[in-house]
């Protein structure tokens, strides 16, 4: 049987979320962005963990992560077919936005326990969803769902990958070259830790439908994807 499952990844501010969301009501599927999961256990852990070690070598022991993940708990709640990411009870989509997360976060998502756990929630949540999950994050494709029958991956500029990330923080259209140099340093640190890592790092499956959505628009790039899904899945 085919499983019912799309894979959308690609770099920091490449427009994963957004067209896996959109992509997911124009199907009548769920949503489900990785990356959110990987961001509430970092708020978790800097919420809750002292770290090990001093300096840029300071750590937090892989178990307790895991420990505390299972306990407050960390998890995913299916709201109007959104996977929602909540600690102890409480909705962190806006908290796990945060700088200070940003800043962590590929850290705690290069440990290899923590990377199964995540995986595990996400394998339970696309089994038991009546019609069907699209996925965004960086190794969904590659590693997680490896039979997924319908892989993209999305990549754009640095520069307009930085505008974008601007604009969404309430930036102007056209920012300070200075400004947009600088924000496309920042994701470029964070593509080049997830790109290097030794576990599951950010690369194309084989089998992707690679994506250059530098000059095209959000509803563009939907509709491709959607068109791609209804060749791929039908019914
Ligand atoms: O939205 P943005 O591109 O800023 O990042 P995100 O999708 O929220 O992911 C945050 C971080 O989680 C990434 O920089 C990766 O370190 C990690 N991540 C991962 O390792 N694997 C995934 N499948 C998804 C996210
Ligand atoms: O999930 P990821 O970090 O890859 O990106 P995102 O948060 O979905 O998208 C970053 C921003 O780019 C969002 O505000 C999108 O609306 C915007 N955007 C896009 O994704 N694609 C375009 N063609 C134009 C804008």
């Amino acid at each position: 049987m085919t499983l019912r499952v799309i894979a959308i990844d690609g770099p920091a501010a490449s427009g994963k979320s957004s067209t896996a969301g959109l992509v997911a009501r124009r199907l009548g599927w769920a949503h489900l962005d990785s990356g959110a999961l990987y961001r509430a256990v970092t708020l978790a852990v800097l919420d809750n963990l002292r770290e090990q070690g001093a300096g840029s070598g300071t750590s937090w022991p892989p178990q307790q992560i895991v420990a505390l993940a299972e306990d407050l708990p960390v998890r995913l709640v299916l709201v109007d077919d959104i996977y929602r990411p909540e600690v102890a009870g409480v909705d962190v989509a806006q908290a796990i936005r945060s700088e200070r997360v940003t800043q962590r976060v590929s850290a705690v998502a290069a440990i290899p326990e923590v990377r199964h756990w995540v995986n595990v929630q996400q394998r339970e949540a696309v089994l038991s969803h009546p019609r069907g999950v699209v996925v965004d994050g960086r190794d969904i494709g590659t590693v997680v769902f490896p039979d997924a029958p319908l892989k993209v991956f999305l990549t754009a500029s640095p520069e307009e990958r930085a505008r974008r990330r601007l604009a969404e923080r309430g930036g102007s259209r056209t920012p300070d070259p200075i400004e947009v140099g600088r924000e496309a340093d920042v994701l470029a640190a964070r593509d080049r830790a997830d790109s290097t890592r030794r576990v599951a790092p950010l690369k194309a499956a084989a089998d992707a439908v690679v994506l250059d959505t530098t000059r095209l628009g959000l509803e563009e790039q939907v509709g491709q994807v959607v068109a791609l899904a209804r060749e791929r899945l039908p019914g």
